[in-house]
């Protein structure tokens, strides 16, 4: 039953505010992209792989990637890697990939930005699925308290820390459930927010700190510095 990953990398990066596209910066000399790519590979749980770009970076991404198969070294047959299309959200580039991979039983959806993902994790997200939940997220406990606050910036609450998480990707999904979910055209910061609103149980595994989501300098240079420290 195909395990597709679907690989969102058509943001501009404006917060990291570098001239390339974010997908498409090096870290440690390798653009994040191909890291995302290597690891879903790594974790030995994905069939196939579509990766989602902006329009004038197709060419260079199907480059770019089109060497990451002989990771897998002789033992497991090679994963192909497709390059599509993104659009303006990243929900329009999601279903870009949703539709590029109509034959998976399973979907992957893991943003290019974390870039520096364990793929044991990747492998725990996809166990879960063949056990049979239909949703499911990588979740850490959040270390700030979050309150909420009105249009004003007074804070209106705040929400037991118990019970938060911080949400990361890889999300997983059954094929049908995901494709369900982005019919509906509502806005959502993950995926995992549009299949909770058809009222089906999102489960979660336990994340963690390296599959962090490169968004600011200061992400970078923390990637830079894991980066150096594991070629040492
Ligand atoms: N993404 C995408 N298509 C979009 C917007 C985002 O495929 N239209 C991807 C990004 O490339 C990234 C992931 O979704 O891998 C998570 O988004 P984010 O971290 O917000 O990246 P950007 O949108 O590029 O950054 P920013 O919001 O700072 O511009
Ligand atoms: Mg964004």
């Amino acid at each position: 039953r195909p395990v597709v990953a679907l690989v969102p990398a058509a943001g501009r990066g404006v917060r990291l505010g570098e001239p390339t596209p974010k997908a498409f910066v090096p870290v440690g000399g390798t653009p994040m992209v191909r890291l995302a790519v290597d690891g879903l590979i790594a974790s030995g749980a994905v069939h196939r792989v579509v990766v989602v770009v902006p329009a004038e970076l197709v060419e260079a991404a199907s480059t770019l990637l089109s060497t990451t198969t002989s990771l897998t070294g002789g033992s497991m047959p090679p994963v192909p890697v497709q390059v599509v299309v993104g659009g303006a959200e990243r929900t329009d580039s999601v279903r870009a990939g949703i539709a590029a991979a109509p034959d998976a039983a399973f979907y992957l959806v893991h943003d290019a930005a974390r870039a520096l993902t364990p793929p044991e994790l990747i492998a725990r997200v996809a166990a879960e699925l063949q056990a049979g939940s239909q949703a499911v997220v990588p979740a850490l406990p959040v270390v700030d308290t979050v309150k909420s606050v009105d249009d004003a910036g007074i804070v209106t609450g705040t929400p037991d820390r118990a019970h938060l998480r911080a949400i990361q990707t890889p999300q997983g999904f059954a094929a049908d459930l995901l494709r369900r979910a982005y019919a509906t055209d509502v806005g959502a910061t993950d995926d995992a927010g549009l299949v909770e609103r058809l009222g089906i149980a999102v489960h979660t595994v336990p994340g963690d700190p390296l599959a962090f989501k490169i968004t600011t300098p200061l992400d970078l240079r923390l990637a830079e510095a894991l980066l150096a420290d594991c070629s040492r």
